[in-house]
C-alpha cells in the first residue's frame, strides 16, 4: 500500500507493507536511524516521536496509520544548524552516557517544555516516566530539562524585550529635517 505524510516538515510518499511499524519505516526505509528501537514490549521509549505534535511510542503505531500526519523525529529538532534548547541542555548538563535512550527522551522533554513551559522536577520526573534509562540515574537528565526551561524563558524573555523596543522605535515621529 501507499502511504503519505510529512516528517520533519518534508513530505514523504512510500510503498509500504500494511503491518509495517513506524519505528521501522523512519528507520529502514527513510533511514532517519536517530529514533532507536530498544525493546519489544513498548517499554523502554527510546523510540518516541511526534505525531501531530503528541509524543507517540513509534513501535505502538503502524506507519500506515500515519498517512496524512505530520511526524516529527528528533533529526527534526535542529534548525539550520541552531540546536533545540532541550538538545542544549542534554549537552550543558551530562543528560546522556551511551546515548541510547536520549531521542526519546529530547522528543518527550521538548513536548513537555512546550505544554509546560517552566515544569516542577515532579512533572518532569513524570513525563519521562514511560521512558527507561540504564546510564544515568536521571537526575542529570532533570537538570538538563530544568536548563532547557530556565534557558528558553530567557530567550523568550529576550526576544519579547527586543520587539518592545522595536515597537518603541516605529512609534516614535520620525524627525524631519530644517
Ligand atoms: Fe521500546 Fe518503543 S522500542 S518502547
Ligand atoms: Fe545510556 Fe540513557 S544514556 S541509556
Amino acid at each position: 500500500m501507499q502511504v503519505s505524510m510529512t516528517v520533519n516538515g518534508e513530505p514523504v510518499a512510500e510503498e509500504i507493507e500494511g503491518r509495517l511499524l513506524l519505528v521501522h519505516f523512519l528507520r529502514d526505509q527513510l533511514r532517519l536511524t536517530g529514533t532507536h528501537w530498544g525493546c519489544d514490549t513498548s517499554n523502554c521509549g527510546t523510540c518516541v516521536v511526534w505525531l501531530d505534535g503528541e509524543p507517540v511510542k513509534s513501535c505502538t503505531v503502524l506507519a500506515a496509520m500515519a498517512g496524512g500526519k505530520q511526524v516529527r523525529t528528533v533529526e527534526g529538532l535542529e534548525t539550520d544548524g541552531v540546536l533545540d534548547p532541550i538538545q542544549q541542555g542534554f549537552m550543558e548538563c551530562h543528560g546522556l552516557q551511551c546515548g541510547f535512550c536520549t531521542p526519546g527522551m529530547l522528543m518527550t522533554a521538548r513536548a513537555l517544555l512546550d505544554r509546560t513551559p517552566n515544569p516542577s522536577e515532579h512533572q518532569i520526573r513524570e513525563a519521562i516516566s514511560g521512558q527507561i534509562c540504564r546510564c544515568t540515574g536521571y537526575a542529570t537528565i532533570v537538570r538538563s530539562v530544568q536548563w532547557a526551561s530556565e534557558n528558553r524563558i530567557a530567550e523568550r524573555e529576550a526576544e519579547r524585550e527586543a520587539e518592545r523596543a522595536a515597537t518603541r522605535t516605529t512609534d516614535r515621529e520620525p524627525e524631519v529635517a530644517s
